[in-house]
């Protein structure tokens, strides 16, 4: 009756377990691995389920993960390599998270399905690894602002569907990789818009052949590295740019003439080398907008009369550039122009501002030439800078353009309140546009191109709020308003703004509003108005308001989980059982650490009291929490009263089943090591192999082959969703014959299992039987003479009743068991069912003269009994003489092989014939809760079997 309420209880937790999870397995292993790595991740994580429970950040596509979207979390860890079993992971964005640091892993080449790597403003470190190149469908990789060091990994040339490449802002250093017969490189990357490359510690030439006409980029952002040698020609074969950036390097020799074929450029920064030859006429670039060549050594020439042409410009920087001669009066009256510098040169003669001026202006500087006069037509409101002139020289200091400018001439800006009088806040909430007192997300746009020089026109800003404001609207992102303040330029000639994102309605975000809006920069999916902003990346702060705060415990799982058992006996049993384990632990603790057989086990060298183990290794601790997640609830998949078996996978992707003696359940040290050495010699196709043990920390676990097929009795009943006609029966029960007749006739010592049930015959995917679970069985010793004395132990139904009666085990015992098994075999019965033994169901309703021996009653339907099927009697015959009453009359394992050998035969099978897979053949793979094979095996250690299942009836 206990026994009864036990197994309900189990079958029950096992379906509502297996009912809740619904996200593949091995994602759900993976995240909860991260979820393990990283402190702060949101609070809905780790219970439930993570596709259908809506962790924050998890995206999925039917039951697999698709995307990892955590931007501006605080999350603090690393990357391990668990993450690359997210085999359709499409998205990972973990940006603005300065606490992940450590290296990525190689095995990120594995998320072959990934088109977002988003990694900006993080604190990764090491080399990116070369397997990024086989993530073929990248899209963005964007890495910048972390602390990657080493070389551009060429194999990103065969990202041929790379659109966004950003490796901005690291310690990357080396040659740019281009290909050449064996290697791929950046030129092959013609679908490419974005080669951002600034901040680095590149060096080495720029190889010509890195740009082509058949390329298509558009942003090429080289500034701030140690590049040297000459800009190439090839680049003005590349049509399409709009930002071009070498500036802050070490470039010399003359610029190509053909740059002037780039009519699209807009932004051209080249100031900071050392450029020497004649200025290049720059006519053609009718949309150039920005030109940046202060600080070069070109060779000494008139102010270029091309540049008075160029209709687009707001923005002239050349200072210390060799300019000579006249500054002509119409250059001034290019209609954008914004700031002229043109410092520190020999220009000379008088400076003319004529009528037709650009209303624009801001500032013309010419500090430090020879200009001797000054010529104006009117009142003028932009600043004029002579200091350093002949021209101020000779008046002395009193015309305002004989002295420097004071530096915050007008207020830089600043979002203003919206008719409203700012709050004063508490608690650092600050007032939002609207006077709302608020806890706003902020960061800095970093603009690595702008199309404008006048940092206080308010222009520029006002538009770029409303474009905000326009996306975060339409992307249904929580946002109240926006604030952009302080715009300056840093010392690598970037425009920062600030940004304050406040939030509508609450006076903070959740997480998931912070990660959609970081998202929308972190990914470039917000594009600010083009007429005034180029390239930008966003460097988002830290934010500590999450509304949805706090993540009280990481382990609620356990409490929901403990929820699901609610009232079921189970969970009186658990904790009862949790309560004894943990005294017993504290105990086992105690005692493994006086008396460990282990203790100087080393795994490299082989000697002395180490366990003698062929093909098994040692596992660590710390190594089988990490494959199994810490033992995670979506890794366990089997318990009974030994403990719990884990699915874990190793490194290499091998799925591994762990079975943890829960602490009541230990055997001493001895008796462990007694026990994987001769598990560890059991090496059969028809026997589940044991691939290592653990005896570390108070624990005893053993590592087993996964079989992913689940148990025979599974397979009976329907639950697996495998039919399995007779020849499949035959199959089966010929292959649980042949590894019983192992254990007993070729292993050394020979083995009596003990325990052989429809539960512990395991399917692989050949639906090849394997006999598991050596925990009750026996190594009989020469000394034995053919039995042990010990114990009864086993399983009722199955139970050997001499051996019951007379303590005397003998191979024949599980001759018994397995003549059981077969009955359970053709009949899809439970050894005892509904009070019934089969045994003496069967044999009181044998008639042996009538066909199918009259069993049709009993047997199991889905065999197919229409077409008779061959060979069932005798296989009945065979079942019967193996659960004959006395042990002398039953065949051994050896005979029973033979005997169903010569039955499949008569079927008309070959029984060394392998079978297909089963892949094709599931009825119905999703049909049924699929009770895993692990569960309620007898991981019996001595004195662990419930009580109840060692009673025969
Ligand atoms: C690049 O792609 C080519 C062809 O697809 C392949 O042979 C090569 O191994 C790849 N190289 C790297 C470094 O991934
Ligand atoms: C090709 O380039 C790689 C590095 O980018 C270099 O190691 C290799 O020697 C080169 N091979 C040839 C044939 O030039
Ligand atoms: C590009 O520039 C070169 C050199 O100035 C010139 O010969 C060529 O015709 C130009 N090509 C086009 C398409 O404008
Ligand atoms: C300005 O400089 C040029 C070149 O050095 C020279 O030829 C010219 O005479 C100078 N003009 C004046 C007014 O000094
Ligand atoms: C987070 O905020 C969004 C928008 O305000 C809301 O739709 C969502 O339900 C919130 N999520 C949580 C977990 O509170």
């Amino acid at each position: 009756m206990g026994s009864a309420i036990w197994f309900l209880s189990l079958h029950v937790f096992i379906q509502i377990y297996t009912i809740v999870a619904t996200t593949d397995a091995g994602d759900s292993t993976a995240l909860r691995s991260l979820w393990n790595e990283w402190k702060n991740v949101p609070p809905s994580w780790g219970s439930g389920d993570p596709c259908d429970d809506g962790w924050v950040g998890i995206g999925c596509t039917g039951l697999r993960v698709t995307s990892i979207t955590l931007p501006s979390m605080n999350l603090v860890g690393g990357l391990s390599g668990d993450i690359s079993t997210l085999s359709e992971l499409q998205q990972l964005d973990l940006s603005y998270n300065k606490g992940l640091t450590g290296s990525l892993p190689s095995s990120i080449g594995n998320l072959k399905k990934l088109t977002n790597l988003i990694l900006v403003g993080c604190g990764f470190i090491g080399p990116i690894p070369d397997t990024i190149g086989s993530l073929l469908l990248l899209r963005f990789l964007s890495l910048n602002s972390n602390g990657f060091t080493g070389h551009i990994p060429p194999s990103i040339g065969n990202l041929s569907n790379l659109y966004w490449l950003d490796l901005a802002d690291n310690q990357l250093e080396g040659p740019i990789p281009v290909s050449n017969g064996s290697t791929p490189g950046l030129d092959m990357l013609i679908n490419t818009g974005h080669f951002h490359f600034g901040k680095n510690k590149l060096y080495g030439q720029i190889p010509s052949q890195l740009f082509s006409s058949e390329m298509t980029l558009i942003h090429v952002l080289f500034e701030s590295n140690q590049l040297s040698g000459t800009l190439p020609s090839t680049l003005g074969l590349v049509k399409t740019l709009e930002v071009v950036r070498f500036d802050n390097n070490s470039l010399n020799g003359r610029l190509p003439l053909n740059l002037n074929n780039l009519t699209s450029v807009q932004d051209l920064f080249l100031s900071n080398n050392v450029l020497t030859g004649p200025l290049p006429d720059l006519t053609g670039l009718n949309s150039l907008n920005t030109l940046y060549l202060s600080n070069n050594s070109f060779d000494s020439s008139d102010f270029p009369s091309w540049l008075a042409a160029l209709p687009s410009l707001t923005t002239l920087m050349m200072e210390h550039t060799q300019l000579q001669g006249q500054v002509p009066a119409t250059f001034f009256t290019l209609s954008n122009l914004q700031t002229v510098v043109l410092k520190h040169n020999q220009l000379n003669g008088t400076l003319n501002i004529g009528p037709g001026v650009s209303n624009q202006l801001q500032m013309i500087d010419l500090q430090t030439n020879l200009i001797s006069g000054f010529n104006s037509a009117g009142t003028y409101t932009f600043d004029i800078i002579l200091v350093g002139n002949p021209v101020c020289d000779e008046t002395g200091a009193t015309n305002t353009y004989c002295t420097l400018p004071p530096s915050n001439s007008l207020p830089l800006y600043s979002t203003p309140p919206k008719n409203c009088q700012p709050n004063s806040c508490s608690s650092g909430q600050i007032s939002s546009p609207t006077c709302r007192c608020a806890y706003p997300y902020t960061g800095t746009l970093q603009f690595r191109g702008f199309f404008f020089s006048d940092l206080r026109n308010r222009t520029p800003y006002e538009t770029l709020e409303q474009s905000l404001m326009q996306f975060f609207q339409s992307h249904q992102v929580p946002v109240d308003t926006v604030s952009l303040s302080n715009p300056r330029m840093d010392s690598f000639e970037y425009l920062l703004v600030n940004l304050s994102v406040f939030p509508f309605g609450p006076n903070s975000f959740n997480r998931t509003g912070i990660s959609m809006i970081a998202f929308a920069f972190s990914n470039q999916s917000f594009k600010p108005p083009p007429e005034f902003f180029g390239p930008y990346v966003f460097h988002g702060d830290t934010y500590e308001q999450f509304s949805d705060e706090p993540a009280s415990s990481k382990k609620s799982s356990i409490a929901i989980i403990g929820a699901v058992a609610g009232a079921s006996v189970l969970f009186l049993l658990l904790l009862l059982a949790g309560i004894y384990g943990y005294r017993q632990r504290k105990r086992a603790e105690r005692a493994t650490k006086g008396n460990n057989p282990f203790a100087h086990w080393d795994s490299k060298k082989s000697s002395g009291n180490i366990p003698q183990l062929k093909g098994a290794r040692c596992f660590s601790f710390e190594e089988l929490k990490k494959y199994t997640n810490n033992f995670s609830e979506a890794n366990d998949i089997g318990s009974g009263g030994y403990g719990k078996v884990y699915r874990g996978t190793l490194p290499t992707g091998e799925l591994v089943a762990i079975k943890r003696a829960q602490q009541g359940s230990m055997q001493g040290g001895l008796e462990f090591k007694t026990e994987i050495e001769l598990l560890s010699r059991v090496h059969h196709k028809n026997v589940v192999s044991l691939l290592g043990f653990c005896f570390e920390q108070g624990e005893q676990m053993l590592i087993y082959e996964y079989v992913p097929n689940g148990s025979l009795s599974d397979s009976l009943s329907g639950k697996s969703g495998i039919r399995v006609d007779w020849t499949r029966r035959l199959k089966i029960a010929l292959g649980a014959a042949r590894g019983l007749a192992y254990l007993h006739e070729l292993a050394n010592p020979p083995i009596i299992h003990r325990d052989i049930k429809s539960t512990n015959i395991l399917l692989d995917e050949r639906l090849n039987a394997k006999v598991s679970d050596f925990g009750l069985s026996k190594p009989m010793g020469d000394s034995e003479k053919g039995h042990v004395t010990t114990q009864v132990k086993g399983t009722m139904g199955y139970l050997d009743p001499e051996y019951y009666m007379t303590q005397q085990l003998t191979e024949k015992s599980d001759v018994y068991s397995f003549g059981v098994l077969m009955l359970e075999i053709i009949t899809a019965r439970r050894p005892i069912e509904r009070g019934k033994y089969i045994v003496r169901e069967v044999r009181m309703s044998m008639v042996k003269t009538k066909s199918l021996y009259n069993l049709q009653e009993i047997l199991d339907p889905t065999i197919g009994l229409s077409t008779t099927p061959k060979g069932l009697e005798k296989f009945v015959d065979l079942a019967m003489s193996c659960v004959a009453e006395s042990g002398a009359d039953r065949p051994t394992m050896g005979e029973v092989v033979k005997e169903i050998e010569s039955i499949m035969q008569l079927a008309g099978m070959n029984p060394n014939a392998e079978s297909a897979s089963t892949s094709a053949t599931y009825e119905d793979a999703t049909k049924g809760a699929s009770l895993h094979p692990y569960s309620d095996e007898s991981f019996a250690y001595s004195g662990a079997l419930p009580a109840s299942k060692i009673e025969p009836h």
